[in-house]
């Protein structure tokens, strides 16, 4: 795992990721639209969650804030008790907590595996055998990328390609979080079973707190804990997949 002892030696008691009172209002030029209403809750190491909602209901706002990708309107994020604002969002995003977007964020004039490698590099991974090329290729092509596809520009790739890509760049990043929205929605069925069970043993084996947001109650159904938005609040579904198992 990356982290500098600073950040790791803050509160070393306190919970991976805490969210306290958080709440989000989004202010246009005519109206404020309040997404997310007081939400108290903990996320864990070793933890796979799952979080459905119907479209609109926050879910992407719930993922941006928690990883550092926006700052709530009320109440506060902390990562081991320190406030992702005096942490500083930037470095909490490339040291700790790594994103699967909904609309994927590659970077378009890279090759795949450049996007990969490059994400390695701003997290400082290091694969435990061979190089970060080495490891990125073998990723890709565990995902189903092979090494002709991953060394063409993404923006010539399907939708299913580049999704698998944003996947692959965030297994990649040793980071303690990882966040990923409908990060299954271009795939088929067998391909998007095979991507819970690998967010599934990454939180189960390497202890990282995995939270996905999915349409899909049959994936849900695999996590440890099942989160639901609805009408700005979230509240948990008793029937994961079972207790974390910490390593
Ligand atoms: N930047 C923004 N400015 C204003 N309103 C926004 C902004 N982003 C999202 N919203 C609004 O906030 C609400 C929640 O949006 P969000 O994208 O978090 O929902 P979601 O649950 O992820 O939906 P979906 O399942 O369709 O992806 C929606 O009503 C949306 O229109
Ligand atoms: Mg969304």
């Amino acid at each position: 795992m990356t982290g500098t002892s600073a950040d790791r030696s803050a509160h070393p008691t306190a919970p991976l990721l805490e969210l306290a009172g958080v709440g989000h209002t989004y202010t246009g030029q005519r109206r404020r639209t309040t997404v997310l209403r007081n939400i108290d809750y903990t996320f864990e190491r070793g933890t796979f969650y799952s979080v459905l909602g119907p479209s609109g209901s926050g879910k992407t706002t719930l993922l941006a804030l928690a990883g550092g990708l926006d700052t709530p309107t009320q109440g506060t994020v902390r990562f081991l008790g320190r406030d992702l604002t005096r942490l500083g969002l930037g470095r909490y995003r490339n040291r700790h907590a790594a994103t699967v977007f909904q609309q994927y964020n590659l970077l378009t004039y890279m090759t795949a595996l450049r996007n990969v490698t490059t994400a390695m590099e701003i997290t400082g991974a290091r694969p435990a055998t061979g190089t970060r090329k080495e490891h990125a290729l073998r990723l890709l092509a565990e995902l189903g990328v092979d090494a002709a596809t991953a060394r063409r520009n993404v923006l010539r790739l399907s939708g299913g390609q580049q999704q698998r890509v944003a996947i692959a760049r965030a297994l990649a990043c040793d980071v303690e979080l990882l966040f990923a929205d409908e990060p299954t929605g271009n795939l088929d069925e067998d391909t998007a079973a095979d991507i819970i069970e690998t967010f599934r043993s990454l939180a189960h084996d390497r202890g990282t707190c995995v939270v996905v947001v999915t349409h899909s109650q049959q994936l849900a159904a695999r996590s440890d804990r099942i989160l639901h938005l609805r009408k700005g609040r979230l509240t948990e579904q008793p029937g994961g997949a079972g207790p974390a198992r910490l390593p």
